[in-house]
């Protein structure tokens, strides 16, 4: 089967079951790390997108719906999302819509920190906008649960840099925009993760 798509850990192939079409996400081989420790991780991280993509939902969050998982193959079958990365759509939105994603994208996380849980990767290529202009969140495998403030705020301060090295030219509104829906969710808890994202980021100027 020819790959659909080739992630940072992972290779994303496209096909049917049952006739509809689903995704299938494997984690292969790295040939450069030590057998036992690269299975043992790959599994790890298997397990933890499986139960990750489902407990997210639960917290309210949009996420394509996890058909079966086999951890001997590090595989998870889920639904296809028919969309793109948010990272190659932005320039291709007017700014209103571009606003209202990243409202949005800051509502998601919001909905897994008021659940104690983080991302762990919230760039904007983990997050899918399909034909409808609905959103979608992919990419569990570093997320965790019983999240701290520090998690929280590391999670923030991932997506500022993210949006600073990729998105460089849109970075302000993208932020304000991912901002501003944190906040209307969490209100005043979110004001102390957007202060521990300040001091993450300021701990960081220094290393
Ligand atoms: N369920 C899905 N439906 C549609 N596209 C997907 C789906 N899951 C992943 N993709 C696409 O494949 C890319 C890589 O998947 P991702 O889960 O982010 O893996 P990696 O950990 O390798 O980055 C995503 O950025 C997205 O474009
Ligand atoms: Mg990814």
């Amino acid at each position: 089967m020819e790959p659909w798509a080739i992630g940072a850990e992972s290779t994303i192939f496209k096909t049917e079951q049952w006739g509809r079409p689903i995704i299938l996400k494997w984690r292969p081989e790295k040939p450069y790390l030590l057998k036992e420790i690269d299975e043992q991780l790959r599994r790890t991280r298997t397990s933890r997108e499986c139960k990750m993509l489902t407990y997210a939902r639960l917290l309210g969050v949009p996420t394509p719906a996890v058909h079966w998982t086999n951890l001997a193959s590090c595989t998870i079958a889920m639904d296809y999302i028919e969309g793109r990365q948010l990272k190659l759509m932005a320039g291709t939105l007017s700014r209103s819509l571009l606003h209202e994603l990243c409202y949005r994208f800051g509502q998601s996380i919001a909905l897994m920190h008021r659940g104690n849980v983080v991302h762990g990767d919230p760039t904007t290529s983990n997050v899918l906008i399909d034909g409808k202009s609905r959103l979608w969140m992919v990419d569990f495998g570093l997320a965790e649960w019983n999240a701290t403030l520090e998690m929280k705020g590391v999670d923030l301060h991932l997506i500022h840099r993210a949006l600073e090295t990729t998105h460089w030219d849109q970075q302000e509104d993208m932020l304000a925009g991912v901002l501003e829906g944190y906040m209307s969710l969490l209100g005043s808890d979110a004001e102390l993760a957007f202060s521990r994202m300040k001091s993450i980021r300021e701990r960081g100027r220094y290393h």
